[in-house]
């Protein structure tokens, strides 16, 4: 059996020749621009167990008490994430650096915003916590605090001999067995039940610019990568997610790695400590991340990258028909565990949706038949 279709790269259509049937994704002003994801929030039944999976995970510790953790990357952020002790593990939230003058007072007044106090934001400043449409908290900060990036190694693909072009001479690579230091925060992804809501909010309160939009056959719009609006600055491919779905949750955060060999490394390190894989090293279409996906002891998704693209404000929008094939380029298939078990309770959840009009049957289906196609028969 011939797989030539199936070796075809899925479409990309600019804003500017979107197909006739492709709904277009409007985009509302922004109240303010996020200029960095900051860090995110997370409560956990077991801090040591997190610490560890986070510390092989390649972060470092900043603070740690019987109730709280704070960690960093190598980068000069003071924190990447925080977890507090909790008797039910689950993602809270996350937070964003806006500009200065930002008006906070306009956030609490219009959209709910309540003021974080003095000693909230780890590393110093101040600003608001709000609420998605889903329910997770999301701060908006501003004057925060930077701290010495920690020495990483030199990226070894400056060095790499390619076809034609041989830079390294009388020279190996050796690299270090050691977790993938975790350079800073990338991206968050959400699951969401209600697209459009959830999309509309996070342009409005960050001023995020989507990168590439996907969409059902019929049309209907069902993911999208948002990136920050840097102006001229180069910003990721994609820095918050929000993807269609059956249930609004936490899908993965990204955390940037040095290069693929850190990647490599920081994966055997992982291993060899018992975590649990899911997904890598394969490359992403959208976004183009070299990637490695690991699950922590409450199966929350926490993905390393490197190599992922950039793009300033003006670069235009484009369009992309949603399949699995368009998830990754090459590596090992998708695993099952990427889409929600067809257990009693997803049957259940999918009826409660269909009854209170969440969603379509049509919809259901459009989904179910996109996760189904598989994208790589000979895998
Ligand atoms: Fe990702």
């Amino acid at each position: 059996m011939s797989h030539a279709k199936a070796l075809k790269a899925p479409p990309e259509y600019p804003e500017s020749a979107r197909p006739a049937h492709v709904q277009g994704l409007v985009r509302p002003a922004a109240l303010q621009k996020a200029t960095q994801l900051a860090f995110l929030r997370f409560d956990k039944t077991d801090l040591d167990k997190a610490q560890r999976f986070w510390t092989d995970f390649g972060l470092i510790t900043v603070r740690r008490t019987s109730d709280e953790l704070v960690m960093r990357g190598a980068g000069s952020a003071p924190a990447v994430l925080v977890a507090r002790r909790a008797k039910v593990s689950r993602f809270v939230g996350s937070a964003f650096v806006v500009p200065s003058d930002t008006d906070f007072g306009r956030l609490q007044r219009d959209s709910g915003a309540q003021p974080l106090a003095a000693n909230a934001v780890p590393g110093g400043g101040r600003g608001v916590s709000l609420r998605d449409p889903d329910g997770h908290e999301v701060w908006l900060i501003t004057d925060w605090g930077v701290v010495d990036p920690l020495p990483t190694r030199e990226p070894l693909h400056r060095h790499m001999n390619t076809l034609g072009h041989s830079p390294r001479v009388n020279a190996t690579v050796r690299t270090d067995i050691e977790p993938a230091i975790v350079g800073r925060l990338g991206h968050v992804v959400m699951q969401t039940t209600d697209f459009h809501t959830m999309a509309n909010w996070y342009m409005r309160h960050l001023g995020v610019i989507p990168t590439d939009v996907q969409y059902l056959p019929d049309g209907s719009l069902f993911l999208t990568f948002f990136r920050l609006d840097l102006g001229d600055t180069p910003s990721d491919h994609h820095t918050v997610v929000i993807a269609g779905g059956l249930e609004a949750r936490y899908e993965h955060s990204a955390w940037e790695v040095v290069d693929l060999d850190a990647l490599g490394q920081g994966q055997q390190v992982l291993r060899a400590n018992g975590h649990q894989h899911m997904w890598g090293i394969g490359r992403h279409v959208l976004g183009s991340q070299l990637f490695d996906y690991w699950k922590d002891a409450d199966q929350f998704e926490f993905e390393h990258y490197t190599d992922g693209d950039v793009f300033t404000a003006d670069h235009e929008t484009r369009y992309v028909p949603f399949s699995v094939a368009s998830i990754w380029a090459w590596g090992h298939d998708v695993p099952a565990s990427m889409f929600p078990a067809k257990t009693p309770a997803l049957l259940w959840r999918a009826i409660k949706l269909l009854r209170s009009g969440r969603i379509t049957l049509k919809r259901l289906m459009l989904m179910g038949q996109a996760v189904d196609t598989p994208a790589r028969p000979w895998l």
